[in-house]
């Protein structure tokens, strides 16, 4: 499997000040196959089972868009009964403390939203965001969890590690000049982004000022994520995303 994205990936008992340092200094940190078997066996299925039922109740949350299906879930909101390791993925400890120490307070909304998101191959790359290199316009921290073994074929993320430092800046002047951020260029032409490939239970860590693009998944390829978005409770108001997170 091809991955020239040796310098962040990092050991699975890596200390959390060490794996929020990586992300300050690339953007990412890299875990391939951090889940077990067993555990990538259960998301799976709740994995089907969230998409499926959100379907069969015409759920408006289900998110319909070019080549898939995205269903964003409100951790606090969750049925822990009925998704019991997705609820315990995405709580857990590391994740927790990786978060706190990166973004600088205790006072965050973990993985306040994870999207369960199926992506079928279609014919040729969709020419639009999020599938170009771009940078969000409001900054989050993301824990990626790839549900099958993933690469550039069947649509791996795709990142610029260290861009995170300059988007940065872009956004924070753009914030502090204007109070917002919606109207800045946040395309990135004309780079090469690496694609973040993994065998089924890859974790990767990395912050939206990175450039990133959603991966394009080729005719006969599948792709099964699950993503978890973080963000500080004072972000979360300063953009009136309050109600992603109760
Ligand atoms: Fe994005």
């Amino acid at each position: 499997m091809r991955n020239n994205l040796q310098q962040v990936t990092m050991k699975p008992d890596a200390d959390p000040a060490q794996i929020a340092d990586m992300i300050r200094a690339q953007g990412i940190a890299l875990f391939p196959g951090y889940f077990s078997a067993e555990t990538v066996e259960k998301l799976n299925e709740e994995f089907d089972r969230f998409l499926n039922e959100a379907e069969a109740r015409h759920d408006t949350a289900l998110i319909k868009n070019d080549g898939g299906v995205v269903l964003p879930v409100v951790r606090n909101k969750m049925d822990i009964e009925h998704f019991p390791v997705t609820f315990e993925v995405f709580g857990q400890k590391m994740m927790s403390e990786v978060a706190m120490d990166y973004l600088g307070t205790p006072d965050i909304a973990l993985n306040h939203q994870i999207y369960v998101n199926y992506f079928h191959g279609v014919a040729k790359p969709i020419q639009k965001l999020p599938f170009l290199a771009h940078f969000d316009k409001i900054s989050t921290f993301k824990f990626f969890v790839y549900l099958t073994d993933t690469t550039e074929e069947n649509g791996a993320m795709g990142i610029d590690p260290g861009s995170n430092i300059e988007n940065c800046q872009i956004r924070e002047k753009a914030l502090a000049r204007e109070g917002h951020t919606t109207l800045i260029p946040n395309v990135k032409e004309n780079i090469q982004l690496t694609p973040v490939e993994g065998p089924a239970g890859t974790l990767f860590i990395f912050d939206t000022d990175a450039s990133h693009g959603v991966g394009f998944v080729q005719e006969g390829h599948q792709r099964r994520i699950m993503r978890g978005h973080t963000r500080t409770i004072a972000n979360l108001k300063l953009h009136g995303l309050q109600h992603q997170a109760i």
